[in-house]
């Protein structure tokens, strides 16, 4: 087990299309997607995905704590979940915007256009076809960190580069926090 560096914005493995896993029971990725759990707890966010520790490889980790809502507003927790070769299709084409924060852009958060409820497929780690539908900020999650692995970080997804700055100063600034009411207030914490 070992705690990964990070890679930040800028660095080259985050802007590449990275390369499918053709076996996740391979004692080589399962090594690596452990490593990546301990790297997600240390760092205190929810979700990584691999090249975000430097491995231009479809893998994904992440999960839903129980404080999050659907666009319902209801409750929605989803246990950690490894995916890898995630494929995301849209469900009605609604979007909706809501605050990001991401472990490879430090200290900043943006609003984000993103897909209000998708379907989602991928191998799990036995090897297994798996799929879900999401919504809210599971679908979110989701969303961001497939990103990862076409090499597209948050930002780079945002119209409205005016809702996009330092955690520490949205955070504290009427402004920004209320040109997304009602949604909830934006957790800068939730590093994906
Ligand atoms: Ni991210």
């Amino acid at each position: 087990m070992a705690i990964l560096k990070i890679a930040r914005i800028g660095h080259p493995v985050l802007h590449q299309k990275a390369a499918p896993v053709d076996d996740p029971a391979h004692p080589e990725v399962r090594a690596l997607v452990r490593d990546m759990i301990e790297t997600l707890d240390d760092a205190g966010g929810i979700g990584l995905a691999a090249p975000q520790v430097h491995v231009p490889k479809r893998i994904v980790i992440f999960f839903v704590p129980g404080d999050r809502e659907n666009s319902e507003g209801d409750a929605v927790e989803v246990d950690l979940t490894v995916l890898f070769n995630p494929e995301i299709e849209p469900v009605g084409g609604e979007k909706s915007l809501d605050w990001e924060a991401c472990l490879s852009v430090p200290e900043m958060m943006g609003a984000v256009p993103r897909f209000a409820a998708i379907r989602y497929r991928w191998l799990s780690l036995d090897g297994e076809t798996m799929e879900r539908t999401a919504e809210g900020f599971h679908a979110r999650a989701v969303q961001h960190e497939c990103d990862h692995l076409d090499g597209i970080l948050y930002p780079m997804r945002m119209d409205d580069l005016s809702l996009f700055g330092f955690a520490e100063e949205v955070n504290r600034n009427k402004d920004m926090l209320a040109a997304l009411q009602p949604k909830p207030r934006p957790r800068p914490e939730a590093d994906l």
